[in-house]
């Protein structure tokens, strides 16, 4: 099975390391987009034009399913790529609300994503379909995947981080950004040990052999 995983950057790396644990049987391939990376600050219709572009050597490779493991690009862009290439299955990443609104006792999350996620019509729509009387808070994280980009994640301050989550009694944090996969560890020290740290490279691999089993059942 040859999977193609695309990100702007480096997160596509982490969530890449991640599938070939877990896909051991799999031919990971990865694509990214150094040249325009951080996508998070952009408009909709440029992620779109670059995430298009960006997937062509995938596209190319004949993966059999092309995952975009970046929030940002999907949100801005899976839709579209779903009409325009119909014959290539895409598995899309969102921030984790229905989970983290389904696993929260104090009914209050914290979901950590880029400006351009956070403002997306596909993230508020998961709000509204999965967030009821759930406590949504939103931190400022527009810096982080620079930062990581440059190779200098501990230059991010999480201090803000931990104050929200005890000012706002949080139990669950959603990395939205599969950049901050490489900050999960500090991520949880500063939340706290009693608070879930969610990603969701896990479900990407259940949702890939899905996938993948449907379309050689066709
Ligand atoms: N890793 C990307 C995501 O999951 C975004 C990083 C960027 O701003 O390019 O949203």
């Amino acid at each position: 099975m040859k999977i193609g995983v695309f990100d702007s950057g480096a997160g596509g790396e982490a969530v890449a390391a991640t599938l070939r644990e877990l896909l051991p049987h799999a031919v990971v391939s990865t694509a990214s987009d150094r040249e325009h990376v951080p996508y998070g600050s952009r408009s909709d219709a440029e992620v779109l034009h670059l995430t298009d572009r960006a997937i062509q050597p995938l596209l190319r490779a004949g993966c059999e399913v092309i995952v975009l493991a970046c929030n940002t690009a999907t949100a801005a862009a899976v839709e579209h790529l779903r009409q325009d290439y119909p014959a290539t299955p895409f598995v899309g990443l969102e921030p984790m609300v229905k989970p983290a609104s389904a696993i929260t006792r104090s009914k209050s999350i914290i979901v950590c994503a880029t400006p351009a996620t956070l403002r997306s019509r596909r993230y508020q729509r998961l709000k509204d379909t999965w967030g009821g009387g759930v406590n949504i808070v939103e931190p400022d994280c527009a810096d982080w995947a620079a930062a990581i980009e440059r190779g200098e994640p501990e230059t991010i301050d999480l201090e803000p981080l931990r104050l929200l989550v005890q000012q706002r009694a949080a139990d669950v944090v959603v990395l939205g950004c599969t950049h901050y996969h490489w900050i999960k560890h500090r991520v949880q020290q500063a939340a706290g040990a009693e608070v879930t740290v969610l990603e969701p490279t896990d479900a990407i691999a259940a949702q890939i052999r899905r996938v993948t089993a449907a379309a050689a059942g066709r």
